[in-house]
């Protein structure tokens, strides 16, 4: 029987009050695990622990704070540290949607995008590395899109923020496996959150969010849009004692849309 049970662990998850991040905190929450879940807005991030705490019996903590903030970041990691004693499981998760023609790209779009989506990843997991080598366990798991493998038109800056997660799962994963640190990237495809919600809002093409995520199923092999849901059981497994074996690897869980293995 497969175990997933994370009892014991203290995972930090970040972009964690809603979607994807939120519904990995749910499945830690469920397996036994104490989680600090981390977002921009206080209120959106109080009401998040205050459901996750009823989920499971772990410890909740809120760490309100901006992940593409160096600083944010150094604060964020020492008050999970504190708060819950160690930080086992990294999850780098928070991102937004950023693509459009190269050209109209500036250099701070440039740069938020990289700030966001790369050096959040490299300076929590740069926190992160010490103890969990030193406790000979560990797990980080980064949260990408299918651009990171398929770099389709009008996709930067986005898809260059996640090929450069990519690369710095495996150097991770190289750097952590004598230490039992296993690091791996999960590629997201079309997941049902408040992303889309806020895509068909933006968009108003006179359709309702429904015919809206139809449109965009027509473009996945399994022909729908996945849930969060299913894309926290990838990072669950990853987490847990039952992924042991798998680490420097990046998996797609997008139905598969994307044409890259
Ligand atoms: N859903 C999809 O189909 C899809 C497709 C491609 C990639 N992705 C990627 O998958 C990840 C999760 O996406 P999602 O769809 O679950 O997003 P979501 O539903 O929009 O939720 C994003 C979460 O991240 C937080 N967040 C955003 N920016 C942050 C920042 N700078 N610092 C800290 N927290 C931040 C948000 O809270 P606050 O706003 O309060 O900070 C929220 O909790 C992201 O990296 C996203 O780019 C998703």
């Amino acid at each position: 029987m497969i175990d997933m049970r994370m009892d014991q662990r203290c995972a930090l998850i970040t972009g964690a009050s809603k979607g994807i991040g939120y519904a990995a905190a749910t499945n830690f929450m469920k397996a036994g695990a104490n989680v600090a879940i981390v977002a921009r807005r206080p209120d959106v991030l109080e009401e998040a622990c205050a459901t996750l705490r009823r989920e499971g019996k772990g410890k909740v903590v809120g760490i309100s704070g901006d992940v593409s903030k160096a600083a944010d970041c150094t604060r964020i990691f020492a008050t999970a540290e504190k708060e819950l004693g160690k930080v086992d499981v990294l999850i780098n998760n928070a991102g937004t949607h950023q693509n459009g023609a190269f050209e109209d790209a500036t250099d701070e779009i440039w740069q938020a995008d990289l700030d966001l989506k790369l050096f959040a990843a490299i300076r929590l997991s740069r926190a992160a590395l010490p103890g969990m080598k030193a406790r000979k366990w560990g797990r980080i798991v980064n949260v990408l899109n299918s651009g990171a493998k398929w770099q389709r038109h009008g996709s930067a800056p986005t898809s260059i923020s996640r090929a450069a997660g990519m690369a710095l799962t495996k150097v991770l994963s190289n750097e952590g496996a004598a230490h039992n640190v296993l690091v791996n990237a999960v590629l997201v495809g079309l997941i049902q959150t408040d992303q889309w919600v806020r895509g068909h809002a933006k968009e108003n093409k006179g359709c309702t969010l429904e015919e809206y995520l139809a449109e965009m199923a027509q473009r996945i092999p399994l022909n729908r849009v996945g849930t969060a849901e299913e894309f926290a059981n990838m990072i669950l497994f990853l987490s847990s004692d039952a992924g042991s074996y798998v680490t420097g690897t990046a998996i797609n869980v997008d139905g598969g849309m994307c044409p890259v293995v």
